[in-house]
């Protein structure tokens, strides 16, 4: 448990385990995707588990037995912020194979910590936008300017907040405290909940920049 509203922590032993490779700072970038993605099937067993459900008939080799499919009524977006959200994104999509992929693009300028766009999939309109469930994929919620950015092209766009998930690696609790004052219906699903950002805007402890350490670009 924890005392936010809508946000989800994976307390899970291989979480916590594949945490702890990838906050190290010997971790090779090669083995912190690999532990980031084992990460990523927990953060998705719970980002998932709303998704609505339909009743068929099917025959096993044995008799006709009632079973469940995802709803086609709905259409799943996984909107990953670039670039650390690619981490996250080939799995969501090897969950959810059906699923669209609407790749968001913006840096954060390291002076003011705000976002800059350079890049969005998302058409101007959506049609019937009560029926997208969105998951936005962004490994380090820092300060939540990012993160309510995104969220806002959705909104935007009138996507109702509670089919709104936002997923991500680590959470600072100010990012958590903006994302929940401005859409208090949107999940957050998280692997941990750290201390503070410091004055650069990074999570303590966190794991540095998730970018350079996933694509190997940190610089000594
Ligand atoms: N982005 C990162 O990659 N790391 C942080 O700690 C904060 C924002």
């Amino acid at each position: 448990m924890n005392s936010y509203k809508n946000v989800s922590v994976i307390n899970h032993p291989l979480c916590e385990h594949n945490l702890s490779i990838i906050r190290d700072k010997n971790t090779t970038a090669e083995v912190f995707r690999s532990a980031v993605k084992r990460i990523t099937y927990l953060l998705f067993y719970k980002a998932s588990e709303e998704l609505e459900t339909e009743e068929i008939k099917i025959t096993t080799p044995l008799e006709e037995c009632n079973s469940k499919v995802l709803s086609n009524k709905k259409e799943i977006i996984i909107a990953p912020i670039l670039r650390a959200g690619l981490i996250f994104s080939d799995i969501a999509n090897d969950i959810m194979p059906f699923a669209t992929v609407r790749h968001i693009g913006m840096y954060r300028d390291e002076n003011t910590l705000t976002p800059i766009w350079y890049y969005n999939k998302i058409p101007i309109e959506f049609e019937n936008p009560q029926d997208k469930i969105i998951f936005i994929l962004d490994p380090m919620l820092a300060t939540g300017n990012s993160a309510t950015d995104a969220i806002k092209l959705f909104t935007g766009k009138k996507v109702p907040q509670k089919n709104i998930k936002f997923v991500s690696l680590i959470s600072a609790p100010e990012g958590l405290n903006k994302v929940q004052q401005l859409f208090p219906d949107v999940k957050i699903i998280t692997a941990s909940i750290d201390n503070c950002l410091n004055e650069h805007g990074y999570i303590r402890p966190g794991l540095g920049d998730a970018g350079d350490r996933i694509f190997n670009t940190v610089e000594n």
